[in-house]
């Protein structure tokens, strides 16, 4: 695990004191049947990959693989999306074009996007992978509560069991930011993959140029592969992937939208070697 950041010794602390309310962490905690809910949502064929759990996100010992991970992601969150969370995540949800029959949000988190999606496209299937229970737990909470039919299901975004060909959209949102460069690429060839041809892949997360000018930044939230997503290019990696029509806009400086289509026309993907990925 990480030695202590800034976030351990001075954020942390602010946090739970000032800006989480506890009675309502605790309400929510005690709303969820963790044990029964997440062996409901758990793929008993799952294997943990080590980049995952050697590490801890946002502070909390143990990463993602707890209720109190899944219980304090979105109040935490709503303050590191300036200027307005929801502004910011339906930014890349304005960004689908057409009317997608089926959508995938893979690291689908608390499914806080997934939420959006599913309430712009009522029509559409939508399904969120996450790898933690925990987080699909409380994402499958979320989506009870507001009503909407949404399929949740435990995987790995770089390996997914999903057919080929299956997804007219994928998105990904706060993901790459938290996953080191080779495994950030094979989740761009899997959502290749799983994307129709003509396909739109759309990505939310911080903005490299202005992360890779920050390097303070990068030190003061416990985020263990920031640095090396700050130093990459999401276009670069998308054209790697074989995308094409791939284009990146700044939202509001600090954070990033990619978006890019999976050629009409399918090219094959070289296997993971041709790309030192393996
Ligand atoms: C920062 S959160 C983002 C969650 C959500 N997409 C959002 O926008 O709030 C990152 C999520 O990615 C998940 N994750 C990390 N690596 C993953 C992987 N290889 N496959 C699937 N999910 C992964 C974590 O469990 C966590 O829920």
């Amino acid at each position: 695990m990480s030695q202590e950041t800034l976030w351990d010794r001075f954020l942390k602390p602010v946090f739970s004191t000032f800006l989480l309310n506890q009675e309502e962490l605790k309400k929510t905690q005690a709303a969820i049947d963790w044990e029964r809910d997440c062996q409901k949502l758990q793929d008993p064929a799952i294997k943990y990959p080590d980049y995952y759990t050697s590490k801890n996100f946002h502070g909390i010992t143990g990463g993602y693989l707890n209720a109190s991970a899944a219980v304090t992601y979105d109040p935490i969150t709503q303050y590191v999306l300036p200027p307005n969370e929801t502004w910011v995540r339906k930014a890349l949800v304005d960004s689908i074009g057409g009317y997608p029959k089926k959508i995938l949000d893979l690291g689908c988190g608390t499914g806080t996007t997934t939420l959006l999606l599913k309430k712009a496209f009522p029509n559409s299937q939508v399904m969120g992978i996450d790898l933690s229970p925990y987080m699909l737990a409380m994402a499958q909470y979320k989506a009870k509560k507001a009503g909407l039919v949404i399929d949740w299901r435990q995987g790995l975004a770089e390996k997914t069991t999903l057919a080929a060909s299956s997804m007219d959209v994928v998105t990904i949102s706060l993901l790459f930011h938290e996953l080191p460069t080779n495994i950030a690429k094979l989740v761009l060839m899997e959502a290749y993959r799983l994307l129709v041809p003509g396909g739109q892949i759309l990505i939310l997360d911080g903005n490299q140029k202005t992360l890779h000018k920050s390097e303070w930044l990068n030190t003061i939230f416990e985020e263990p592969y920031i640095q090396e997503y700050a130093k990459g290019n999401l276009d670069a990696w998308l054209g790697l992937a074989k995308f094409e029509a791939v284009r990146t806009e700044d939202l509001w400086v600090i954070h990033q939208i990619s978006q890019a289509r999976k050629p009409l026309t399918v090219t094959e993907v070289l296997p993971n070697w041709a790309y030192g990925l393996t």
